[in-house]
């Protein structure tokens, strides 16, 4: 990364087209360096509360502070731990608490400056302090940037699982400064990476190719590549979402893998240790494809460049692979059933016709499922 510039000037806006709440995605290495000025634009307030945690506020909070500064915007921070129990009731008290003793009021700015977490929970509280704040995404991990942070789910866990409690609430605008990403570990920027390519197979064969052809090793060193394909995940997010803001529909395909993925991460208990989101889903777009493909939807060989792929950039792709294993088939069924994409018995999956052709499946058989399974685990691949 060390002939990688920490500024450069190609900006990348993606628009996301909302009746009355369209926004802008600004991309660009070093953006952040424009954050006051951005943020003036859509918040013509003199205030600002940042939420973050404290990894990022170690590498990244002064520079946004003197941003805001710099353009006169008066900010406070609340710095929290990081990690997936940060999406609590008890966080999501003090990120309420502390931007109503900020007395932002509703032309100042709540920003979350974060990965999905902060973003995620963040969100939740600018959704329902004073029913309603202008809400800024500053993205800072590769998977927020291409995903959580464009859209408008937030959400905090609750004991019974994941995002459970949450509003669609769209934030006002979104920073992603790829440069940011220079000091994420490299487990999560290849993580974050596994969402990239999701864009790719669920609808965007060119940007498959592209990636599988040598850029994805640009993309991991910080070159121009890594603004590229940040700006084109987030145009197809856009699309998808302009299309079906609450999931009545096609957003459902963005979910490719992530069926097959969220039954994985509640067989380790959501420990981020054994198996993080995005190792998750790599494992459930290889299953999608192969499953899809012993249904006689998709040519092996699409099946097997999908799994070359993310062996080449070192993501896991089987069963086996999941540090203190995966339970039986009948435990991972049983985790597919309480996802909430289960509708009267029958399994939603999103299958494949091939690379970029993705579909929701609505009446998959439960028993091909788990026999699919079965085969997956004796098979030690
Ligand atoms: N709202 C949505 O549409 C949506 C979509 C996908 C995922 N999510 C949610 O996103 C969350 C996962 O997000 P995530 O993968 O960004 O995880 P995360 O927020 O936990 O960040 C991962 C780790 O990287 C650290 N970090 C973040 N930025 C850094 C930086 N620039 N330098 C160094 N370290 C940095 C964090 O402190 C944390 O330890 C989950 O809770 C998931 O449910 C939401
Ligand atoms: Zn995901």
């Amino acid at each position: 990364m060390s002939d990688t510039p920490r500024i450069s000037n190609i900006r990348h806006i993606v628009p996301v087209e909302l009746a009355g709440r369209s926004y802008d995605i600004v991309i660009g290495r070093g953006v952040l360096s424009e954050a006051g000025e951005r943020i003036r634009t859509v918040c013509p307030g003199g205030r600002a509360a940042i939420v973050t945690d404290s990894h990022v506020a170690k590498h990244h909070l002064p520079q946004l502070e003197a941003m805001l500064a710099s353009a006169g915007i008066a900010s406070k921070a609340l710095v929290l731990p990081p990690g997936e129990k940060t999406k609590s009731f008890a966080a999501l008290e003090s990120v309420c608490d502390a931007v109503i003793a900020a007395r932002l009021e509703r032309g100042d700015a709540v920003i979350a400056f974060g990965g999905g977490v902060i973003g995620d929970l963040t969100g939740f509280a600018a959704a329902i302090v004073r029913r309603g704040m202008r809400f800024i995404q500053i993205p800072t991990t590769l998977l927020s940037q291409v995903d959580s942070s464009v859209g408008g789910k937030t959400a905090i866990n609750t004991h019974h699982g994941k995002n459970l409690i949450g509003a669609f609430h769209q934030p006002v605008l979104v920073l992603a400064d790829t440069a940011l990403l220079d000091t994420l570990p490299e487990r999560e920027f290849r993580a974050g990476y596994a969402e990239v390519i999701k864009y790719g197979l669920l609808g965007d064969k060119d940007f498959f190719d592209w990636l599988e052809s040598g850029a994805w090793r640009r993309v991991f060193a910080g070159g121009p590549e890594r603004e590229e394909a940040v700006r084109i995940s987030c145009a197809s997010k856009a699309v998808i979402v302009a299309r079906d803001e609450t999931e009545q529909g096609d957003r459902a395909l963005l979910n490719l893998g992530h069926t097959f993925g969220h039954a994985l991460e509640a067989a380790v208990g959501y420990d981020g240790t054994r198996l993080v989101h995005g190792e998750a889903i790599a494992i459930g777009m290889r299953l999608a494809f192969d499953f899809s493909q012993e249904q006689g939807l998709c040519s092996g060989q699409d099946a097997l460049r999908v799994r070359r792929h993310f062996e080449t950039v070192g993501l896991p792709v089987s069963l086996a692979q999941v540090p203190g294993g995966t339970g039986t088939a009948e435990t991972l069924l049983d985790a597919i059933r309480q996802d909430k994409k289960v509708a009267r018995g029958a399994l939603t999956f999103i299958l494949v016709r091939g690379i970029g052709e993705s579909f929701i499946a609505k009446d998959v058989d439960a028993r091909i499922v788990r026999e699919f399974l079965e085969r997956q685990l004796v098979r030690d691949i």
